[in-house]
């Protein structure tokens, strides 16, 4: 499964280029990994409507709000539903840090959207919790979101080491190999039905470096920022992903 997150990226006219660009570059053969755009909300619709010609892509968010009332700014699970909406990501480290989220507010998300729309949960460490050797206390305590939950078999994990986002550094493909294995272990106890999810890597993914984490038993697929914004190399790490795994 390989997803991009767009961000606060974007226009009209970038998103015209993206679909060529994407279309002309992808080999997808007769089966065809997932590959997800969750591109900033106010295009979702444009995406979903307009555009269902381009084939396996589905369509996400890159957040939610988990309840709908008077909440100025705010969009419900049930509204994405209503616009066929396949995915929502949740907990990335920039809404944990920019708009102050917390493990609290993000499972509150998680209970709202589970069983609805397939849902993938960012989680990582800081650059300093890393050198500190304490990453995997970090993510078992990120993990404690998913307790007692019953969760829905689509339930994914991304793993975003936050010192690797948009910085070009990443972890060794076998750390992060060691690093899903323990996040599928952590969700399988702590979950009701003992889920072990998928888990996407994500941090400075790009078309040169990707071969090397899908070759990995545990590495499940990407969440991929910057470099998804142009078509041409999403596709060539959609295509990566295709002949790897
Ligand atoms: P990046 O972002 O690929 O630009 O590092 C990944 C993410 O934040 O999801």
């Amino acid at each position: 499964m390989i997803i991009a997150n767009w961000k606060c990226n974007g226009s009209k006219e970038m998103m015209f280029s993206w679909f060529e660009n994407y279309s002309k570059e992808i080999d997808c053969g007769d089966v065809p990994p997932t590959v997800g755009v969750a591109p900033p909300l106010i295009y979702f619709g444009y995406f979903n409507d307009e555009n269902t010609s381009l084939r396996f892509v589905e369509w996400g968010v890159q957040d939610v709000d988990h309840l709908d009332e008077s909440r100025t700014g705010a969009i419900s699970v049930d509204m994405l539903i209503d616009m066929a909406c396949d995915f929502s990501i949740i907990g990335h480290s920039e809404r944990r840090q920019i708009f102050n989220e917390n493990n609290n507010l993000i499972r509150k998300k998680l209970k709202s959207l589970n069983k609805r729309i397939m849902t993938i949960l960012c989680i990582g460490e800081t650059k300093e919790e890393n050198d500190k050797g304490i990453t995997k206390d970090v993510l078992k305590e990120q993990l404690e979101i998913v307790n007692g939950l019953e969760l829905d078999t689509e339930f994914t994990v991304a793993y975003e080491p936050v010192w690797a986002i948009g910085s070009g550094l990443t972890p060794e493909p076998k750390d992060i190999n060691e690093i899903h294995k323990y996040i599928k272990d952590v969700v399988q106890s702590n979950s009701e039905n003992n889920l072990s999810p998928k888990v996407l890597y994500g941090g400075s993914v790009t078309d040169k470096n990707a071969e090397s984490f899908f070759k990995e038993e545990f590495v499940d697929g990407a969440l991929v920022g910057g470099a998804s914004l142009d078509g041409t190399i999403f596709a060539k790490i959609v295509n990566i992903f295709n002949r790897t795994k």
